[in-house]
């Protein structure tokens, strides 16, 4: 195959987006990251960037947080992708992970809070399913790829902590 052709090379891919069946065709090397965001037009998966360090890109595959920066989107093929956007928003309700935050002022510029909130739903899935009790050590451990440069991580640690307390109370 000459490199020319091999640029042109599509593939299908199906999967779970927030709840609904889609399917697309890309290029092989495609990274979820940029198929979510120009292809189905979801904007609050963030660029950051773009090599796995900061975590902006966060999101849910088959409830574990991944970078989808470095996520191939042909990987997602049969599982269920979550975006912030399939979390909550303000015209549908806000999701309980997004009420903590919000509680306890712990977003500032915004950047990072889609990221922080796929993580942390990550956290509390992963909580409800293994019956872990995840302390503040563990959430920090949890949290630490996903960056923010205004917080200081105080706030976002306390919500974390306290959507895991009241799902374990
Ligand atoms: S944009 Fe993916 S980790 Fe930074
Ligand atoms: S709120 Fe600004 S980077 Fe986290």
């Amino acid at each position: 195959m000459t490199e020319h052709k091999k640029e042109e090379e599509r593939i299908e891919v199906r999967f779970t987006l927030n709840g609904q069946d889609v399917d697309c065709t890309i290029a092989p090397m495609q990274m979820l990251l940029h198929l979510l965001r120009d292809h189905f037009l979801l904007k609050g998966t963030k660029p950051g960037c773009e090599e796995g360090e900061c975590g902006a890109c966060t999101i849910l595959v088959n409830d574990m947080p991944v970078n989808a920066c470095l996520y191939l989107a042909a990987n997602a093929e049969g599982k269920r992708v979550w975006t912030i956007e399939g979390l909550g928003n303000g015209q549908d309700g806000l999701d309980e992970v997004q009420k903590q935050l919000v509680a306890h002022g712990a977003v500032q510029c915004g950047f990072c809070s889609p990221g922080m909130a796929m993580a942390i739903k990550g956290m509390q899935l992963f909580q409800q399913r293994t019956q872990q009790v995840l302390d503040r050590a563990a959430i920090q451990k949890w949290l630490e790829g996903n960056l923010c440069r205004c917080t200081g991580y105080v706030h976002i640690v306390d919500a974390a902590e306290r959507l895991l307390q009241q799902n374990h109370g």
